[in-house]
C-alpha cells in the first residue's frame, strides 16, 4: 500500500518539513494538513474502520478513497461543523478502530461565528472545556485497542505561551493512555505569516512555534 503514495513510514518521532502532500484535502482551506501523517498511522495499526469529526477540507476522506481504490477495506466517517455536524453536541455514529482529530487552534484561524465552533470560543478556558468534551467523545466512539490521533499546536497570544499541546496530554487517562508523540516541523505556518501586535500573536522573544504535535492515545483492551 505505502509504494503506491509517499506515505511516510514513521520510525522516529520527528517529521521534517517538507511540501504538502496536495493530492488529499485542499490546501486552499485554512488550517489544512497533509494527510501522509494520518495514513502512515492507520496503515501502522491496521485500522480497518476510521472517523474523523473534524474533516475540514476533506484530507482523511480522499486518503481513505485512495487506499481502499488499492484493496484497504477501510470503513470510514468523516464530518464537520462546515457539514452540520457538532461534536461539542454530538456523538461520533459508530466504534471505530482509529479517530483522527485536526481541531482548531483555538482562535489561530476562525473557521465560523457559531457558537461551538472551538475557533469562536471567547477564552481559551472555554475552548479547553470545549475540546475536552470533543476529545472524550471521540475516545468513547473508540473500540478497545484502540487508537485516537490529536494533532496540535501551541501558540502566541497576548503576551502569554497558550500551551495546547502541554493540555492535550494532560488528558491522558481520560481519553487513553498516551502511545507516541509525534512532533512535525512546518514549512508554512498561518501565525508567523499572520503575526502583529493588532492580533496579539506576536512570538514571545522572538520564538516562533515551528511545529505541531501528534498525541495518539490507546484505549485499554477490554
Ligand atoms: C484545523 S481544521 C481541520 C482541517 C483538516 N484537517 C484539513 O486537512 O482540511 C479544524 C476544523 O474544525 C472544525 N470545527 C470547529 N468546531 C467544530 C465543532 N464543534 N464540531 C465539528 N467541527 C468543528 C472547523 O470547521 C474546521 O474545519
Amino acid at each position: 500500500m505505502r509504494n503506491h503514495f509517499p506515505i511516510y513510514n514513521l520510525a522516529k518521532s520527528i517529521i521534517p518539513a517538507s511540501r504538502r502532500y496536495n493530492r488529499w484535502g485542499s490546501n486552499r482551506y485554512r488550517g489544512n494538513c497533509d494527510g501522509r501523517l494520518f495514513a502512515d498511522l492507520i496503515l501502522r495499526y491496521g485500522a480497518k474502520s476510521v472517523a474523523d469529526p473534524m474533516i475540514g477540507s476533506g484530507t482523511t476522506a480522499d486518503c481513505v478513497r485512495d487506499l481502499n481504490a488499492h484493496g484497504a477495506g477501510i470503513q470510514y466517517w468523516g464530518g464537520d461543523l462546515n457539514q452540520g455536524f457538532n461534536l461539542v453536541t454530538d456523538d461520533i455514529p459508530g466504534m471505530f478502530d482509529f479517530v483522527w482529530i485536526h481541531p482548531p487552534y483555538w482562535n489561530l484561524i476562525r473557521y465560523s461565528q457559531r457558537e461551538t465552533d472551538l475557533s469562536n470560543a471567547p477564552t481559551y478556558e472555554v475552548f479547553l472545556e470545549q475540546l475536552t468534551v470533543c476529545l472524550e467523545r471521540c475516545y468513547a466512539a473508540l473500540n478497545p485497542g484502540g487508537r485516537l490521533a490529536v494533532l496540535v499546536g501551541d501558540m502566541h497570544w497576548k503576551g502569554k505561551f497558550i500551551t495546547l499541546t502541554r493540555d492535550v496530554q494532560n488528558l491522558e487517562g481520560r481519553v487513553g493512555q498516551i502511545r507516541a508523540i509525534i512532533v512535525k516541523a512546518m514549512a508554512n505556518c498561518w501565525s508567523d505569516i499572520n503575526a502583529s501586535p493588532h492580533r496579539g500573536t506576536l512570538p514571545l522573544d522572538g520564538i516562533k512555534v515551528r511545529h505541531e504535535t501528534c498525541i495518539v492515545f490507546r484505549k485499554p483492551k477490554l
